[in-house]
């Protein structure tokens, strides 16, 4: 039988040098998008998926994260005293989302060291993995797809995301053949971070993976790689190349994916979640126009 998933592995042990100074004292899953810190929306993605068992790897400078996901009596109370059900909704909401439990990184080796970290709590079976970096929007579900794929096929998922040319030197990047259903792939290759004008496809994994527990004794050997960091990309690449462990596949993404990764990206994701929201499209909408409009 085919075991339910019911485990997410969020590494946040990141350093987020792009975002200085507000990430000196300031872990950066805590930037808010619109009025939500980035890890709230991945946590969500995660429970809204099925999975409630939640391990962040973190690191130093990261209390931050776990206060926002526990109690908060004081503010708690104050709300309550002032009868403001609305904000005390929203204060108590990240609390009760998801049993979320953390462990430390250490040194930040990689994101394949991360993922290693998940080995004594997951144990032997299935989990997801889910960067901070990108949220997805919740009207166009892709763990739910991955989680079905791999239990349909026993094997290892990546999301895969089509960017132009120019943008292949950011991510990992797959080489695939075509399976019988149009949105999944079988990863044939795999190359982190190719040079500009290298890549072998314009196929990125974004952050999101749904992994079998044999990748931990691959992560145990895989050597530093791309920028001397353990790459879960190589130990990706070792399973891909093994059909006795499921082989991986790609499942194809096609909507709607907001970049908090770098200072511009992360901009323009507010502005496109915020536009779509009851309580501000509509004065933001008209006043972005005319913005945009007085630039020339
Ligand atoms: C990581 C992975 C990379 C992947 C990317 C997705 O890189 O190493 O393969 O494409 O996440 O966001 P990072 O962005 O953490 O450098």
């Amino acid at each position: 039988m085919t075991p339910t998933i019911t485990k997410a592995v969020i590494p946040a042990a990141g350093l987020g040098t792009r975002f200085l100074p507000a990430t000196k004292a300031m872990p950066k899953e805590m930037l808010p998008v619109v009025d939500k810190p980035a890890i709230q929306y991945v946590v969500e993605e995660a429970v809204h998926a099925g999975l409630h068992d939640v391990l962040m790897i973190t690191g130093r400078n990261k209390a931050a994260l776990e206060n926002h996901f526990d109690r908060m009596y004081e503010l708690e109370s104050t709300l309550e005293a002032k009868g403001d059900s609305e904000k005390l909704a929203k204060v108590e909401y990240p609390t009760d989302l998801a049993d979320v439990h953390y462990v430390r990184q250490g040194d930040p080796l990689g994101l394949g060291h991360a993922v290693l970290r998940a080995q004594m709590h997951v144990g032997d079976e299935p989990f997801a993995v889910l960067l901070g970096d990108d949220i997805i929007d919740p009207r166009d579900p892709l763990l739910e797809r991955m989680i079905a794929v791999q239990g349909e096929r026993d094997t290892t998922v990546v999301a895969l995301l089509e960017v132009p040319p120019s943008q292949t030197h950011l991510y990992g990047i797959a080489t695939v053949e075509q399976t019988d259903e149009d949105d999944v792939v079988r990863i044939t290759g795999l190359v982190e971070k190719p040079p500009q004008g290298e890549a072998p496809s314009n196929l990125a994994i974004i952050g999101r993976y749904v992994l079998k527990p044999g990748i931990f004794s691959i992560l145990e050997r895989t050597e530093p790689g791309k920028g001397g960091e353990i790459q879960l990309t190589d130990a990706l690449l070792e399973m891909a190349n093994d059909p006795t462990a499921g082989g991986v596949h790609g499942v194809v993404f096609r909507g709607r994916r907001y970049d908090t990764g770098d200072r511009l990206d992360y901009i323009k994701a507010i502005v496109q979640l915020a536009v779509e929201r009851d309580d501000l499209g509509p004065d933001l909408r008209p006043w972005l126009r005319e913005f945009a409009s007085s630039l020339d």
